[in-house]
């Protein structure tokens, strides 16, 4: 492959993913099933990444193995209604039809492991998208490093990656006991995001094993700590005993060593998170933004109770992140309708953080998410203030936070 006896298309994608091989000291590649690209947003990748999907797509590359797409820069179908300026969306568009000749499944999500990407117990990936790589390898037990734009596609082209980090089993068990001193029984989905911005801040790129997390714990909420510890550290893996698959295997070992590193969560260090998750505490709120990573039939489910019969306030927007196949199944459960006359407006396939946000001069942003608290302020150039989806919807109806 490496030689161009494949193809130059492999050829190039071998010789990227050798070099990281090489830099991180693997000593083979492993084949993978699946992979998934943040090579999407026009945001993020600018022209530069516009240039290389369409290099790729004229050398006639096909992804060999699954490939599921990243959220786009903008709502690919309603960005005229949000403003998007033409040669944004023109550059746009340009990814769109480079991934679509590549073979990319155009999913557009972050979730993709809920979308027909869902990798099975001790699988390698070949993932990028912190919050998608930190779920796949501590809920679903299979293998991938964080990759970056570009090595991301050069995976799912080669079908493979170079052996290294959490591919081998010694880099996955557990470095620090994190003690959740909560009541589990309590624990709120608002407390989730929480918990993982405070490992994340705590522990960096280590691996923590934690205690402390009820068996009864939905997938929403492991998506949405998962993703708050990959942002305010680099968490790529975790492990609950009782409810991660290979908690038991590599996160037993804590319990032999008792010189390893421990850190409590109580009440007093869940108060101080929120409060280092907020810029500002209370104000007038002019842009409501949920979804992030994107949000699943059950969360859309939850705003819509709560906004049934309402209106949001005017001069607020309340924008909801999620995925096309989340809309249809809110439009066929009544959940669409319900948001849209409220005043509310379901966003798909994009999200806060890697579309234009900043466009709108928003000043403040009101989030339930940890991983969009954290990026917000530099990204969308706003304050903000971290909530409960409650919360984000009383400041939706009031315009502001007292
Ligand atoms: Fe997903 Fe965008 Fe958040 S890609 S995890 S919704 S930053």
């Amino acid at each position: 492959m490496l030689a161009g006896e494949c193809g130059e298309y492999v050829q190039l994608a071998m010789e990227i993913l050798t070099g990281v091989g090489d830099i991180y000291g693997a000593e083979e590649m492993t084949k993978i099933s699946s992979a998934h690209t943040v090579m999407t947003p026009y945001r993020d990748i600018m022209d530069m990444g516009v240039e290389i999907c369409e290099r790729f797509a004229e050398l006639g590359a096909k992804y060999s193995v699954p490939t599921t797409l990243d959220p786009a820069g903008m709502d690919l179908q309603r960005w005229r209604e949000f403003k998007i300026p033409e040669a944004y969306a023109k550059k746009q568009m340009r990814i769109v039809r480079a991934q679509k000749k590549l073979g990319g499944i155009p999913v557009w999500t972050c979730t993709p492991y809920l979308h027909g990407n869902t990798p099975l117990l001790g699988q390698h990936l070949g993932w990028s998208e912190s919050s998608a790589v930190v779920f796949a390898n501590s809920v679903m037990g299979a293998r991938t490093n964080r990759l970056t734009a570009v090595v991301d596609m050069a995976a799912g082209i080669a079908g493979r990656v170079p052996k290294f980090g959490l591919h081998l089993d010694e880099n996955r068990r557990g470095e620090v006991l994190v003690r959740i001193d909560l009541k589990s029984n309590t624990l709120t989905d608002a407390d989730y995001p929480a918990i993982g911005y405070f490992i994340g801040k705590q522990v960096a790129d280590k691996v923590p094993v934690l205690t402390g997390i009820p068996q009864g714990v939905s997938i929403d909420q492991l998506k949405n700590m998962g993703a708050a510890a990959a942002a305010s550290g680099s968490v790529a893996l975790y492990h609950i005993p009782g409810v991660t698959p290979e908690a038991e295997k590599l996160g037993r070992f804590l319990k032999k060593e008792k010189s390893k590193e421990t850190l409590e969560l109580g009440l007093r260090e869940m108060r101080e998170t929120k409060e280092e998750m907020c810029t500002t505490r209370a104000g007038d709120v002019d842009f409501i933004a949920v979804g992030c990573p994107h949000y699943s039939i059950r969360e859309l489910g939850k705003v819509a109770a709560l906004l049934k019969g309402k209106k949001i306030c005017e001069g607020t927007e309340f924008w909801i992140y999620t995925t096309k196949h989340v809309e249809m199944l809110a439009k066929r459960m009544g959940y669409f309708d319900i948001i849209e006359s409220s005043g509310a407006q379901i966003l798909t396939e994009t999200c806060m953080l890697v579309s234009p946000t900043d466009i709108y001069g928003f000043e403040t942003m009101m989030t339930d998410s940890g991983k969009c608290a954290h990026y917000a302020p530099a990204l969308c150039e706003t304050e903000v203030i971290y909530g409960s989806i409650e919360q984000c919807i009383e400041a939706a109806f009031k315009g502001f936070v007292q």
